[in-house]
């Protein structure tokens, strides 16, 4: 089984790659990433020397690349994206509908062309269906209501991906998961950047009063989920993923475990506002679909949340050569003010 995966040197992709080498003998990887801001070969340092594993550095909105890469795999798992909502609310969101809408488009177009029966999965979010009022579990046939121009640009994908399956028979899956946590995550996200900078002493800025809701989920769980649609995903179907976390976690209570876990005062938490416009409140999915292909969750957060801290706290070496380059300037210009005032 030989499988092109996209965005492999981001977050869950890098997860996802050393799962599928690790679990199947018999599976080769292809891994086509841009190396943006977010994607880093060091989160694959530990296969690249593997016989089963090549890297090509390109954009998945080349169509003569993708062509060419596509022609000789059996699957592909579409991880790339443009993945931060507070960058989509900047004047970059025109970068998010290029990479997510028109690369998807490219990645379908080329698999249509050149491998018209290799199993396409698209990976999606569960922010295309918005704000979900409490006690909602939207399912997969729920209405889209996406905020931001990252689950807008996501959403569209969903369609496109699905329309290849109606109108080309093209064997496409789209997958709808909640927030995920782990190891080799990008610290402009939540988790990382709570974890990162409690370590290293500094205010954790808490959005909005912290009272929103995320369902988070290991990235393992997530990349467990994502093999098992590529063996037993029907074609055409999209599938929710989601921990169901019970009761509910609100950010703030995040904040504190993370504290808690790494010993750390909760005087470091900083509210600021106004950070991210059209904040959705809360994300919940009804994850049925998925479950009743045999899939479940780790459910322990607090036991989560402490082995991602470990891994944080061990690998100085991952962050520190992040957290002084470009994400520095990215970080003063985003947060800066609030923190000062
Ligand atoms: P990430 O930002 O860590 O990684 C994205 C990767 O895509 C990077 O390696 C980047 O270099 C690559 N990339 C970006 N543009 C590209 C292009 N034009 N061509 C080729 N490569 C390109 O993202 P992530 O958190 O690992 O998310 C991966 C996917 O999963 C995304 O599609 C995201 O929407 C989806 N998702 C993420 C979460 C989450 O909690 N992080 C939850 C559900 C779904
Ligand atoms: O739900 C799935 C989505 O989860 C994925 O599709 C996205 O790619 C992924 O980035 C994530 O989106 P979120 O916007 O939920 O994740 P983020 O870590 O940016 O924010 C999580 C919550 O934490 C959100 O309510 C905003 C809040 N927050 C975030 C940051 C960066 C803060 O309070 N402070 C912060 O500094």
């Amino acid at each position: 089984m030989r499988v092109l995966v996209t965005g492999g040197c981001g977050f869950i992709g890098s997860c996802f790659i050393r799962m599928l080498l690790d679990e199947d003998s018999e599976a080769s990887v292809l891994n086509l990433d841009l190396l943006t801001y977010a994607g880093n070969p060091a989160n694959l340092a530990d296969v690249e020397a593997s016989p089963r594993y090549e890297f090509v550095q390109g954009d998945i909105r080349d169509l003569e690349l993708v062509s060419r890469l596509v022609a000789d795999v059996d699957q592909v798992v579409n991880f790339a994206a443009e993945s931060h909502v507070d960058r989509s609310t900047s004047e970059r969101a025109g970068q998010f509908v290029d990479t997510n809408v028109y690369g998807v488009y490219v990645m379908l177009e080329a698999t249509r062309r050149h491998r018209p029966k290799a199993r396409f999965l698209q990976v999606g979010t569960d922010e295309v269906y918005g704000s979900v009022d409490w006690p909602g579990f939207p399912d997969e046939q729920t209405l889209l209501r996406p905020s931001s121009p990252y689950s807008a640009a996501k959403a569209a994908a969903d369609h496109l991906a699905l329309a290849f399956h109606e109108t080309h028979d093209l064997d496409t899956i789209v997958s709808r998961c909640t927030n995920n946590y782990g190891p080799y995550q990008y610290p402009e996200k939540v988790v990382p950047l709570f974890l990162i900078n409690a370590i290293e002493d500094e205010p954790v800025p808490l959005y909005d009063g912290g009272t929103q809701v995320r369902d988070w989920l290991r990235v393992e769980d997530h990349c467990r989920a994502l093999l098992l649609l590529l063996r037993s995903g029907e074609a055409g179907q999209i599938y929710n993923i989601g921990a169901n976390q019970d009761p509910e976690v609100p950010n703030l209570e995040l904040t504190r475990m993370i504290l808690d876990v790494l010993g750390k005062p909760e005087s470091l938490i900083q509210p600021v506002e106004g950070l991210r416009p059209g904040h959705d409140q809360r994300y919940a999915v009804d994850t049925s679909r998925i479950r009743a292909l045999g899939w479940q969750p780790e459910l322990d957060l607090r036991g989560g949340m402490e082995k991602t801290a470990g891994w944080y706290r061990e690998r100085r070496d991952w962050w520190e050569p992040i957290r002084s380059g470009a994400y520095r300037e990215y970080y003063e210009k985003h947060y800066g003010a609030a923190l000062k005032s």
